[in-house]
């Protein structure tokens, strides 16, 4: 059965990240590295709390390293920006002259500012509170824009997919990191979607498998350069980092919450990177 409403507990995805506060995984590491993503761990065959850190930064290089950053790139968008963390690396490694990071969580805005002005980058770092599914960025104005760990939440994916297309520059590239949800294969999936979709605001419009998922970047004009499947190199290391610190899984967390997403750690999600250029 398809829920009607994207999630009973949360009205928008900003929403949920207002209500996980300040790095919710890591929020013990002591490291100033604020984190929202299950991290990328190639070559990271260990588990302490530093190593997600470890592969948070990873993930982040790998995302921008497809999206082939450089300071010829004029404007840069990070969609879904957690953080801030990606909008600064663009600057400082990648040396791109003007990045904006976008989200509708107050909170991690707030905290973006702070990082921003914290490394003195505000004359070449933009946060703003705007939503992927409408852009208020003018048509064909984007040279590079990067998504990491945050399209499974935009209602809807594909309306992201036409903005982004709208927006980027012909010769602009769209690099994404991303979660995929399938269709539920048997009863016990069938019964936890529902209640991550609610913890986690997963639209019923975003539940597909990695063939659909191609197929609807195409349907908004984009032709992909690269794609992988690397559901190897998050799923297990993550499931096994969470395993070993189960404490940062519930800290601070609502009962309510805690039962919405404890499936998180059973149903098979998969985990993408792909690259398309607008032709
Ligand atoms: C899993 S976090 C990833 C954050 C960051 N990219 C990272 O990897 O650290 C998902 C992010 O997407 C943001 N987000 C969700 N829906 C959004 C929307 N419709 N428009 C803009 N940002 C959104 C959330 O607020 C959150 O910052």
């Amino acid at each position: 059965m398809t829920k009607t409403n994207v999630s009973a507990l949360f009205q928008d995805a900003g929403a949920l990240y207002d209500f996980m506060g300040h790095a919710p995984l890591d929020y013990d590491a002591g490291d100033n590295v604020s984190l929202v993503n299950l991290g990328y761990w190639k070559g990271l065959n260990a588990y302490s709390k530093k190593h997600l850190a470890r592969s948070n930064q990873a993930l982040f290089q790998l995302v921008c390293q497809n999206a082939q950053l450089s300071e010829k790139d004029d404007f840069v968008a990070d969609i879904g920006c957690g953080f801030g963390n990606v909008a600064v690396l663009c600057a400082t490694d990648f040396n791109c002259p003007s990045v904006t990071g976008i989200n509708i969580s107050q909170y991690q805005i707030d905290q973006s500012i702070e990082r921003v002005e914290r490394q003195n980058l505000q004359h070449r770092v933009a946060i703003k509170y705007m939503s992927a599914t409408d852009l208020q960025f003018p048509d064909n104005s984007v040279d590079k824009m990067i998504s990491t760990e945050a399209a499974f939440h935009f209602d809807s994916r594909s309306d992201f997919f036409r903005e982004a297309y709208r927006t980027l520059k012909p010769g602009g590239i769209l690099s994404l990191a991303d979660m995929v949800y399938n269709q539920p294969a048997n009863a016990l999936e069938r019964k936890i979607l529902p209640h991550l979709q609610d913890g986690l605001y997963i639209p019923s419009a975003n539940i597909y498998g990695l063939n659909e998922y191609i197929e609807k970047i195409r349907e908004a004009g984009f032709e992909i350069m690269d794609v992988e499947n690397i559901t190897s190199w998050v799923r297990p290391y993550f499931r096994r980092w969470a395993f070993s610190h189960p404490v940062n899984l519930v800290i601070n967390r609502k009962f309510s919450w805690i039962v919405s997403t404890v499936g998180f750690l059973v149903y098979p999600w998969e985990y993408i990177y792909l690259v398309a250029v607008k032709p």
